[in-house]
């Protein structure tokens, strides 16, 4: 068997074990991808102060996410399609993301569906929601996410027009695949998938067949969704989502710091610095070099968490120390489950626990909530080098 050390051994086996298709569509950002790159490398500039004979017995990495406590300071981000990288992949995300104690949160254009889920999770999860033409839809969707007791509610923010990615195109991504000779013959290699897949019912957007006017089919479900997410989201529309939500309210895709007051006065419960992993506006920059003056603008109005780049339990401990709560990761945990299902998603957050665990230590900290600038070393203008 394996020995799975670091989330690259999950990608590889991701990559491996799953149809190029959903592969492709997980490792993927917008046009040239320099954004989606720079998520990642932009870590790998910041380095770690060493600390000595500091006492490091009685070490933790919990601490509470908008008032909710988490194992690790890290949720499980958004991913649509996840049951395409495996079968019921939300339910096996979200019942690996409760066993551990840290959030799961289930996308709009989830694969299972939200009751489905809840009705398979042992906890709460959190429900995105991407704003639809459709209000109707998005009134029901929202009373759907209460019902099911879904304990936040994330809204998306920067999707209402969808990102180019060439892969996808070229690759004629869809739910349930095409049945394409190529498309063909790659799922025939990937035998377990293909087992899994043909053992389960939930293959089309549960969230949406069946809850929007007019789609019951593939063929309405493409068209539906492709003339749906709605360009007119604006700041009135997201005060009216809040008030009818009621609940906890998070808002995500934020990387701009004038954004990011306006955000913040708004009364939410967190906001997450993000450029959805680098697959919209291709050139943003890196959320980690946008995290410091966001956190900075924001002061302790609300949370502020970061989203895109995360990779390992040192690109945890580096958003922390500059200022972060509390993190999301993607692809982190896709690899994972694409690799070996709810055991690869259990094993992508033990790496990056026990990766955070012994870096703090040796960074001299014990508590990830003492994490700060003092434990980091920036390369000159690191901060400053845009304007
Ligand atoms: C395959 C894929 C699908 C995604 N789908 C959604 C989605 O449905 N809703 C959403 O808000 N974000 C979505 N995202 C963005 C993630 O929530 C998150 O912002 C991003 O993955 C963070 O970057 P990382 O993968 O480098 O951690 C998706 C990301 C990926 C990789």
């Amino acid at each position: 068997m394996t020995v799975i050390t670091c989330i690259d051994d999950l990608k590889q086996l991701h990559r491996k074990r799953t149809p190029k298709m959903f592969y492709d569509y997980c490792e993927s950002g917008s046009y040239t991808e320099q954004t989606f790159r720079e998520n990642v490398s932009d870590f790998s500039q910041i380095r770690l102060r060493q600390k000595v004979a500091v006492d490091m017995a009685g070490r933790s990495t919990a601490t509470t996410m908008a008032g909710q406590e988490v194992a690790l300071p890290v949720a499980l981000a958004p991913v649509g399609l996840l049951g395409m990288q495996r079968a019921d992949g939300e339910i096996k995300a979200a019942r690996a993301a409760a066993k551990f104690g840290v959030p799961f949160t289930l996308s709009t254009m989830s694969i299972c569906s939200i009751e489905d889920v809840a009705a398979h999770s042992p906890d709460p999860f959190w429900f995105q929601l991407y704003v639809m033409r459709d209000e109707d839809f998005v009134d029901a969707i929202i009373e759907r996410a209460k019902r099911a007791k879904c304990s936040a509610l994330v809204l998306t923010l920067d999707l209402q027009i969808l990102g180019q990615r060439h892969k996808d195109l070229k690759n004629g991504l869809s739910a349930p695949p095409k049945l394409t000779l190529p498309n063909l013959v790659n799922m025939a290699l990937k035998t377990r998938w293909g087992l899994e897949m043909l053992g389960t019912k939930r293959r089309f957007f549960g969230n949406i067949v069946g809850h929007a006017k007019g789609v019951k089919d593939a063929s309405s479900l493409f068209s539906w969704t492709a003339e749906q997410f709605d360009p007119c989201l604006d700041w009135s529309k997201i005060a009216r989502i809040r008030d009818q939500w009621g609940g906890k309210f998070i808002l995500k895709g934020v990387l701009d710091a004038e954004d990011a007051r306006v955000a913040a006065d708004f009364g939410a419960d967190a906001i997450i610095v993000s450029n959805h992993g680098g697959r919209q506006l291709d050139g943003a920059l890196s959320a980690i070099r946008m995290l410091p003056e966001i956190v900075q603008a924001v002061g302790d109005k609300t949370e502020v968490w970061l989203d895109s780049g995360i990779r390992s339990g040192q690109d945890i401990l580096k958003a922390l120390a500059l200022g972060a709560k509390g993190t999301m990761a993607g692809r982190a945990y896709v690899y994972g489950l694409g690799a070996m299902g709810e055991a690869g998603v259990t094993r992508a957050l033990e790496v990056m626990q026990k990766e955070l665990d012994i870096s703090m230590a040796l960074c001299g900290e014990k508590r990830v909530q003492d994490l700060g600038r003092d434990n980091l070393l920036l390369p000159k203008g690191f901060l400053n080098n845009y304007s």
